[in-house]
């Protein structure tokens, strides 16, 4: 990856986009500060300064697409578990349940919630707050994807959304290198490009905080509660109320009591 650095930009994934039709590739473009981040389902991404907010510009030859939100939410949990020094159960001063699969080893401070959040995990499974997000945006004419990342770095959280984000200064009591990160990830990333299928649902699996939850999945037409039995690539697999198993490939999770 060629990595170019901007101060401050609208957006990183609007670069990239830009720069995607103009036949560029390869290339993961970061930003000190965006005036206009963009999140998941139209919503405003917080980018103030001390976040690291990047953007991976990959052609669509290069990558299995149903993959890349794997891979990418993989790469931060290894990321950022890397940096962490808090074992399991100290987040908080409360011992969480486990993550996804039970019986798991090794469990860890991060998590992903469906479909790619990363979250930090209290005592239960509605008490989590998110550390980073994921937007992959695809080019079907120009044939590129973009996948925009945003880890709340050292960053101040935004009185708004306090109670559902946090930071890894605010976990760990001390600032991070950006750019240090940054290139954890890229490294990360690159690992899980030589992975199989298989082992990349594994894996996704073993930090799945929504599998095995009792989640609501909003969609723009519609709400549909049930438990998670399990996730592919394909989305979730929920069981609802009446014992049919669903296959549900977007939209909003809630993890519910
Ligand atoms: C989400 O809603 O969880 C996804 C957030 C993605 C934010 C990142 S920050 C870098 C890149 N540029 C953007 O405008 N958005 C993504």
């Amino acid at each position: 990856f060629k990595i170019i650095h901007l101060k401050t930009t609208i957006s990183t994934n609007m670069d990239c986009i830009e720069l995607g039709k103009e036949g560029k590739r390869n290339i993961v473009v970061v930003s000190d500060i965006q005036t206009k981040g963009k999140g998941r389902l139209n919503r405003l991404w917080y980018s103030n300064y001390g976040g690291l907010y990047f953007s991976m510009l990959l052609d669509i030859k290069d990558i299995k697409v149903e993959q890349i939100n794997f891979m990418a939410s993989l790469s931060i949990v290894d990321t950022l578990n890397n940096y962490s020094t808090k074992d399991f159960g100290t987040v908080g001063g409360q011992k969480p349940k486990v993550f996804g699969i039970v019986g798991r080893q090794k469990p860890k401070v991060f998590g992903i919630k469906f479909p790619n959040d990363i979250i930090v995990k209290n005592n239960h499974s509605t008490d989590y707050k998110k550390i980073s997000g994921i937007l992959g945006e695809i080019n079907l004419n120009y044939g590129f994807v973009v996948v925009g990342i945003g880890i709340n770095i050292n960053n101040t959280i935004d009185a708004e959304i306090k109670d559902i984000a946090t930071s890894l200064k605010e976990i760990e009591g001390k600032e991070f290198n950006k750019q240090e990160i940054l290139n954890v990830f890229i490294n990360n990333f690159n690992k899980y490009k030589e992975l199989t299928e298989k082992e990349i649902l594994n894996k996704y699996k073993e930090y799945s905080a929504t599998i095995g939850e009792k989640v609501k999945i909003i969609t723009p037409n519609n709400e549909i509660i049930g438990i998670v039995q399990d996730i592919d690539f394909n989305g979730l697999y929920l069981k609802t109320d009446d014992n049919v198993i669903k296959n549900i490939s977007v939209g909003d999770c809630i993890h519910l009591r």
